[in-house]
């Protein structure tokens, strides 16, 4: 069991460093347009903040190379100054002296937001003068980023190492309801895939593959399972050095009895003449961007039956407002279901959102990358150094 802020005692007046994932749209004039992620972080923030610990709270924000001002954090502290007034104050630096002098200053209940982590190439080199840089701010380290948690950065793989550690409860919260997903899942448990690619895709598929009852596969990877089947696909996306593996996992769910739902008709695009279409074969200058009618009731008559649904990736071309109809729709199934429910991955997320259906979904994970690889099955190298209990 992982050490989370709960067990952490007497941390009035010490120095914690919190890296959350304030990783949120911004506009040009620094708007925040989506405050999920900073709002799923202010439990822990607020927890700690009433235990009179001294907290140093970083993130990353996009993917700098260097510095950038359309990446500043200033905006995410300007919103946490909102909701603890008083108290937040912002340091223009990462590291160095500016950020010890802040540090040295703060008094127990304050907060202080560092600049964009990436802006220090060290980051993500998990280079050891950053991370000493980091983790002499501060006696307790705490990770509450779980968007990043797959990955091996300084401010959370490396800092983790050198400091006492503690997961926050967006973590904590994350793991928990994976795990109870995918130890004692519902029945029907229907599993839902998609994305443009099923090399991505497929070590989550196997992994399911023994507690799913069925799997609904859509997106432009469904395209490969349809080739292996035999049919013609026409133009669409394949991975050609996948077409054995995806023969496999179709005989695997044959054997198993674990049903495999597939498109049966598709919206395409003729290339040639930039045209959309709906169709139920595809030909040779045909792309298949999203389900089709047929395929989208297929589905969703799969959907409203189960009592627990995990979900990663759109069934079409979501981002092209010609192709994300299907997207849509198993949105407003999923809600509709009234089964458990957890989608992760940005634009199933996203469909949810833009569905008007994010409040009857239980669980909308705050990781991409990072909740792909929890559904693999696979260790998160930044929980893993947490310390345990
Ligand atoms: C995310 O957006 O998934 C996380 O914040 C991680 O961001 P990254 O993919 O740039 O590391």
């Amino acid at each position: 069991m992982k050490r989370t802020i709960r067990d952490l005692k007497n941390i009035k007046g010490k120095r914690i460093l919190l890296r959350c994932d304030f990783n949120v749209p911004l506009d040009n004039y620094g708007d925040i347009l989506d405050d999920t992620r900073i709002v799923a972080e202010l439990p822990t923030i607020a927890y700690l903040n009433q235990k009179g610990a001294k907290l140093i709270v970083c993130s990353h924000l996009g993917r700098p190379k260097g510095f950038d001002k359309y990446l500043s954090l200033f905006p995410v502290a300007v919103y946490l100054m909102k909701h603890f007034p008083n108290k937040v104050k912002f340091c223009s630096k990462v590291v160095g002296p500016e950020v010890d002098n802040a540090v040295e200053k703060l008094n127990d209940g304050e907060i202080l937001v560092l600049e964009n982590l990436r802006f220090n190439e060290g980051e993500e080199l998990n280079s050891p003068a950053f991370v000493s840089k980091l983790a002499k701010l501060a006696d307790i380290y705490v990770d509450d980023a779980f968007g990043v948690t797959h990955r091996k950065h300084a401010s959370n793989y490396g800092v983790a190492l050198k400091l006492p550690s503690a997961i926050g409860f967006l973590i904590e919260k994350e793991l928990l309801t994976f795990q109870q997903a995918f130890e004692q899942p519902k029945h029907p448990f229907v599993a839902i895939f998609g994305g443009a690619k099923v090399a991505d895709k497929l070590s989550l598929i196997n992994n399911v593959m023994d507690k799913a009852d069925t799997i609904i596969i859509g997106g432009g990877m469904a395209y490969t399972f349809l080739q292996a089947m035999g049919q013609n696909i026409g133009d669409s996306i394949v991975a050609l050095d996948k077409i054995e593996e995806a023969k496999n996992v179709l005989k695997n769910a044959k054997e198993k009895g674990i049903k495999i739902l597939l498109p049966i008709d598709h919206v395409a695009l003729i290339k040639d003449k930039d045209k959309v279409i709906k169709t139920t074969g595809l030909e040779k200058g045909m792309v298949g961007l999203d389900i089709g009618r047929k395929s989208a009731k297929l589905f969703v008559d799969e959907i409203l039956k189960a009592q627990q649904i995990i979900w990663n990736g759109p069934v079409g071309k979501y981002e092209d407002k010609r192709f994300k109809n299907g997207t849509i729709k198993i949105a407003k199934a999923v809600a509709k279901s009234g089964a458990y429910s957890i989608v992760g991955g940005g634009d199933s997320v996203s469909a949810v959102n833009a569905s008007g259906v994010a409040d009857q979904i239980n669980h909308l994970s705050t990781g991409g990358g990072a909740s792909l690889k929890l559904m693999e099955g696979k260790i998160l190298p930044a929980i893993e150094v947490i310390d345990t209990l």
